[in-house]
């Protein structure tokens, strides 16, 4: 099962899946030939108990209305492993946006559940790993440019966080500027140009693995 599935990135394509997905938005953005999706909330999954042999939660837990009921029913669910992909709030001030979109960066770490949260909604064993970001990542959260911050003066990149929607105007144009002005005097790389080079970034991103 792939909970909070949104248009199946990350969904396997060798497997056997069931998808939920509470929003149709989400659903419709699924392409031809993806797994079928439940019109279905963590919370509340319309299956048996271990109805399947494994469960994937990527990047949705902070959307759960109910972290502690949904991941109850997740491990109710699932026989085997329960694999989330979330970020840790603890960690998300390694990043330079700390310095340059505080109130970004507030907005993120209050989203997200503590790590201790999700490792006692799981129970049973429970393994939490850091995973590195690679520099040249695809995905386009914001710890993904790292090196590339060029990249984070295009509305269109910061669209893909919709973290930055909650970040008043004022503080945006701020960022903007800031971060401008840095790059074209030498300043941001004066402090962080190691990055632009550093193959991999060892940020906020965690791979929980719970196993009953
Ligand atoms: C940021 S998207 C991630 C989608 C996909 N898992 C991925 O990694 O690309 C978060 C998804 O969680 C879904 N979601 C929000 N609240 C949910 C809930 N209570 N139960 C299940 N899914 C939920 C949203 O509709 C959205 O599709």
């Amino acid at each position: 099962m792939n909970v909070g599935a949104g248009a199946g990135s990350y969904e396997p394509d060798h497997l056997e899946v069931t998808a939920v997905e509470p929003s149709a938005t989400m659903r419709a953005q699924r392409p031809a030939g993806a797994a079928p999706a439940v019109d279905a909330v963590a919370e509340d999954l319309p299956f048996g108990d271990r109805a399947f042999d494994a469960a994937l939660a990527s990047f949705t837990i902070h959307q759960w209305r109910d972290l502690r009921g949904g991941l109850r029913e997740v491990r109710r669910v699932a026989r085997g492993p329960v694999v989330i992909l979330t970020c840790d709030p603890a960690a998300l001030e390694r990043s330079w946006l700390t310095d340059y979109a505080p109130q970004m960066i507030a907005t993120e770490a209050s989203r997200y559940p503590r790590i201790a949260d999700v490792r006692s909604g799981l129970g049973g064993t429970v393994t939490v790993e850091q995973l590195p970001i690679p520099l040249a990542c695809v995905d386009g959260f914001s710890e993904a440019y790292y090196g590339r911050p060029e990249a984070l003066l295009d509305p269109g990149a910061r669209r893909a966080n919709s973290a930055w929607s909650f970040v008043s105007e004022n503080a945006v144009e701020a960022f903007e500027r800031t971060l401008r002005a840095d790059l074209a005097s030498g300043a941001w790389d004066g402090r962080y140009g190691h990055l632009r080079t550093q193959p991999t970034f060892d940020g906020s991103l965690r791979l929980i693995v719970g196993r009953p």
